[in-house]
């Protein structure tokens, strides 16, 4: 952390000990991210558009629109809509797999979208290059530490790390393994905000001690007043706890799916009907691996959408990390962002003691 992002903190303006250790140690990830915190909202499909996106923006936090499996057309709707709600710096996920992810890339550019932020495996070529040529700063999801060197040297400017406690799809390593193998050796390197299972703000004061430079959570944003979640997808999250959330399973080993954590319901037996279905078409050469896969994906669009538009929350999928048990009601996400705040200041101000 250099002295000039110290001293442009709000450090200065701090009135307690815990407010300015807090805000000296996010100074790097506010300061990266162009925001007065540094706490992410993870883009979640359907759920992070404009309403939450500027609402968490607006609220000091860095929002982020999910484009998922949207068109070129919406997405540009969607930032430009985003842009009428906040001036305040936002940024957009976009999966790698997509098919026209490099027409995804010049709307961004287009907009002057500063942080495009690249999830769903690693960037295609050119990518990246198309991303830093339109002025954007590239945020990559790191599994492995071997990967995150890997993107390092391909010039990424910030890393997520994400544990299997998150929501939607996980890896198999918990955040705070990844947490201790990874930012002893890569924060002094680039900014890298943790993700995954975090709930309340000790935790994102025990990951900023770490070397974290900031937080990502989408768990906890999900039942925002500015959430346009159904009303039937917030009250599933209110009543849900911890041991709710489950990890998909796969079926057939020659099926590689990666696994979804969302809560239990009967959407998961639909899922694995659609294995078993996906599975045959393998079997009688019907679709290659890689299109078997890809049905894979569309069908957890479809459910979650189905899910947090319609509000079928038996049979969608509710994508939900296993922080779901300290989401307790509807609020607005400056109460979301101002109270994990305050937790981590608390936390951060007894260690003074
Ligand atoms: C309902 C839901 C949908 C999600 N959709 C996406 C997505 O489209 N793209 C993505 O990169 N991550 C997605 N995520 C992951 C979040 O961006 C974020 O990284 C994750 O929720 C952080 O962990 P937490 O849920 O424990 O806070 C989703 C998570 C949830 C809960």
């Amino acid at each position: 952390m250099t002295d000039t992002l110290v001293a442009a903190s709000p450090a200065t303006t701090a009135s307690t000990v815990g407010e300015e250790r807090l805000a000296r140690r996010m100074a790097r990830g506010a300061a990266f991210l162009g925001t007065d915190v540094a706490i992410m909202a993870g883009a979640m499909s359907w759920v992070s558009e404009r309403h939450l996106v500027a609402a968490i923006s607006n609220a000091g936090g860095f929002g982020v629109i999910a484009c998922g499996a949207m068109t070129v057309d919406l997405l540009d709707r969607e930032i430009a809509a985003t842009k009428a709600m906040t001036d305040k710096p936002f940024g957009v996920n976009l999966i790698t797999m997509h098919p026209d992810l490099m027409a995804l890339i010049d709307v961004c550019a287009r907009h002057g979208v500063g942080h495009v932020v690249l999830a769903g495996g690693l960037p295609p070529k050119g990518s990246l290059e198309a991303i830093k040529a339109g002025g954007a700063k590239v945020i990559c999801f790191a599994p492995t530490l071997a990967l995150a060197k890997k993107l390092i040297r391909s010039g990424i400017d910030a890393l997520v790390i994400e544990g299997m406690e998150a929501g939607g799809h996980i890896g198999p390593v918990s955040t705070s393994v990844l947490a201790q193998e990874m930012l002893p050796e890569l924060s002094e390197q680039l900014p890298v905000f943790v993700a995954g299972g975090i709930g309340r703000g000790e935790a994102i004061a025990g990951y900023l001690d770490m070397g974290a430079a900031g937080v990502q959570l989408g768990t906890r944003f999900v039942c925002a007043t500015e959430s346009i979640a159904h009303a039937n997808f917030k009250k599933a999250f209110i009543r849900a706890s911890a041991r709710d959330a489950v990890a998909s399973v796969q079926l057939d080993p020659r099926l590689p799916v990666i696994p979804v954590r969302a809560l239990r319901n009967a959407g998961g037996e639909l899922f694995t009907a659609k294995q078993r279905e996906v599975a045959g078409h393998l079997d009688e050469g019907r679709v290659a691996m890689a299109e078997a896969q890809l049905q894979i994906e569309h069908y957890w669009a479809g459910a979650l959408r189905r899910a947090v538009i319609d509000g079928d929350v038996e049979h969608g999928s509710v994508m939900a990390g296993q922080s779901v048990g300290m989401v307790t009601k509807e609020e607005p996400a400056a109460a979301i962002i101002a109270e994990l705040m305050a937790e981590a200041e608390h936390a951060l101000d007894k260690r003074a003691g």
